[in-house]
């Protein structure tokens, strides 16, 4: 019998295409718009060799014993995986796969959008057009200018350094670029990055981008006691998890008069409560999760989950395999 792969959302065209011409697998799909409810998930994974599921979906013990023995592999459409329980996978020998590398441009390219939006009030801007406020004058609308600045990036990974690369120009030759992470980074020395502290890149940068994954060191790292420390007009942006923010903190802190301005494609929780407090500061710009979403990158993440699924149920090595 063909092994069995559960899609739990279409993909683009191409992608789509490409797993449906596969030809010794059964696929199985939901096939409506918006991530799959949780019960239609836990039905439709009873059995199967394996699934290709988005970071919309929890995959835990729940998940993993209503789809039983015959699963050998999870294929994330996304570089994070903090919604896999890596634990529970590894319990049962279960091989998951990710896709990194293809979406870096796309994520860098939303964080600079975001660090220049909210740098120059693009959400205030666009309110006062729209509502009839326009009021220009000389003092109206200032924002914050880059050059000589100090860029702050958490996490120089493969998406921290191509932000930092699209970043370089704007702070100029007499800007500088810090970073924090686990390791000294390579790459660093010719981003002229210099490695620092994070109580150094907090009470220093002017701008400051969460670039790093979300993980039990990485929880709530920014916090009350750390927005206390920042700049006053820092400009905070996160790209990476909404998890790596403890929220409350943040809206305490907009709320007391810290911090320059916010901007943030992912948050707690995802989607976004429309009457959600964060929503209330105008200074405070908030996308909804995009930062991958360009056809050309969803398709080459697609690609990638496939290939790992593929692998997977065929008994070989994830071409782009989680360490477990
Ligand atoms: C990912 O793949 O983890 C990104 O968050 C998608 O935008």
């Amino acid at each position: 019998m063909a092994p069995k792969v559960l899609l739990t959302q279409l993909l683009p065209p191409d992608s789509q295409k490409l797993i449906e011409s596969a030809k010794d697998v059964e696929l199985v799909c939901w096939d409506k718009t918006g991530a799959i409810p949780r019960e239609k998930f836990l039905e439709m994974a009873k059995g199967v060799d394996g699934i290709i599921c988005m970071l919309t979906e929890k995959i835990d013990s729940e998940l993993l014993n209503a789809a039983g023995p015959n699963l050998k592999v999870v294929s994330t459409v996304s570089v994070g995986y903090d919604h896999v329980d890596l634990n529970e996978l590894r319990k049962r020998s279960i091989l998951l796969g990710h896709t990194p590398g293809v979406l870096t441009d796309a994520v860098a390219d939303i964080t600079v959008l975001l660090v220049l939006a909210a740098a120059r009030r693009i959400r205030e801007g666009i309110r006062a057009v729209e509502s009839g406020k326009w009021t220009w004058s000389q003092t109206w609308m200032l924002g914050v200018q880059f050059t000589n600045k100090t860029v702050g990036i958490v996490g120089l990974g493969r998406i921290g350094s191509a932000t930092a690369l699209r970043l370089k120009p704007f702070i100029g030759d007499n800007g500088k670029i810090i970073y924090f992470g686990r390791v000294e980074k390579p790459i660093a020395s010719s981003l002229g990055a210099t490695k620092v502290e994070f109580d150094t890149l907090i009470r220093e940068s002017d701008v400051i981008c969460i670039c790093c994954e979300l993980n039990e060191e990485t929880k709530e790292l920014f916090n009350y006691e750390v927005f206390k420390k920042m700049k006053s007009n820092v400009i905070l942006v996160n790209t990476a998890r909404g998890g790596i923010i403890r929220q409350d903190d943040l809206c305490r802190a907009l709320s007391e008069g810290m911090l320059g301005s916010v901007g943030l494609d992912v948050m707690t929780p995802e989607p976004l409560n429309s009457n959600d407090p964060l929503l209330k500061f105008d200074r405070v710009i908030v996308i909804p999760h995009i930062g991958s979403a360009t056809l050309e990158t969803r398709t080459l993440m697609a690609n990638l989950a496939i290939e790992n699924v593929l692998s997977g149920v065929r008994g070989e090595t994830l071409p782009h395999g989680v360490k477990m």
